[in-house]
């Protein structure tokens, strides 16, 4: 596959070596110095985003006008996809604020977990969730997908009433904690990253599943 990866920071530097050493071509790289244009996307399979909440937007309009395929990994500019999806008809657009296959899994215990939650009202649900701190948005697009799965299932829950914590401190690749907290006991569940491997893998195994679709999917839909 022809990758072109946009923006270059900590997770492109990490997918360039991964797919490279995966065999897969990195044809273009794009940052802050030179943003991408359609018409620097020619012969160019699966576009790979990872840059800033600001930087996004642009980035996945100039892929979708060049029809070229994206995977955005980028976090914190997903208000603005209702805007994007109708225009997403000849190319694929894949994003998930989280890629690592551990997070995913995760994710589904978390949702069975709120199925029972939801059948024991003495159990108040949180989540708490600790990043490096140069990280932009807050709280982690991962926070408010694992707030989403709760509010799906636990009714007497909402989008005020649910806590999410932030910390934004040192060194820490991402720590996301989903807790529920009774007069009796304390359950804790917990995702640690150990490092941006499982990110880069997963952007990669999305690429490969996403070219040649066409329309808007996220990391549920691929197979796991
Ligand atoms: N979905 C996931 O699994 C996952 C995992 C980890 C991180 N993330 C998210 O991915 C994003 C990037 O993370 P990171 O750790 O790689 O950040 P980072 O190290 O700060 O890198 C950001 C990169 O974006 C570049 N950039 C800025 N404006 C740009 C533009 N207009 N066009 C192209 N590139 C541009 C920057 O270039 P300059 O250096 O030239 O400014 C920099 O190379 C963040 O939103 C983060 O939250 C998602």
């Amino acid at each position: 596959m022809r990758i072109a990866l946009i923006g270059f920071g900590k997770m492109g530097r990490e997918i360039d070596a991964i797919a490279r050493a995966q065999g897969e071509t990195i044809a273009r790289v794009f940052d802050s110095r030179t943003p991408v244009k359609p018409q620097a996307l020619e012969g160019i399979d699966v576009c790979i985003e990872f840059s800033t909440p600001e930087a996004a937007l642009a980035n996945i309009r100039a892929c979708i006008e060049a029809k070229r395929d994206i995977v955005v990994g980028t976090t914190g500019w997903l208000e603005h996809l209702p805007k994007l999806k109708d225009d997403v008809k000849d190319s694929g657009l894949l994003y998930s604020a989280n890629f690592s296959l551990g997070m995913n899994i995760f994710q589904r215990i978390v949702s069975h977990a709120a199925a029972l939650i939801e059948k024991a009202p003495e159990y108040d649900p949180f989540i708490h969730e600790v990043h490096h701190r140069q990280k932009k948005d807050s709280p982690s697009g991962t926070a408010i997908r694992l707030a989403n799965i709760l509010l799906d299932t636990i009714g007497r829950k909402n989008k005020d009433t649910l806590s999410i914590s932030s910390n934004r401190a040192g060194l820490v690749t991402g720590t996301h904690t989903v807790a529920f907290d009774s007069e009796a006991d304390l359950i804790e569940l917990r995702h640690t990253a150990k490092n941006r491997r499982g990110f880069a893998l997963g952007a990669l195994t999305a690429a490969r599943w996403l070219h040649g679709r066409k329309g808007v999917y996220t990391m549920d839909d691929v197979e796991l």
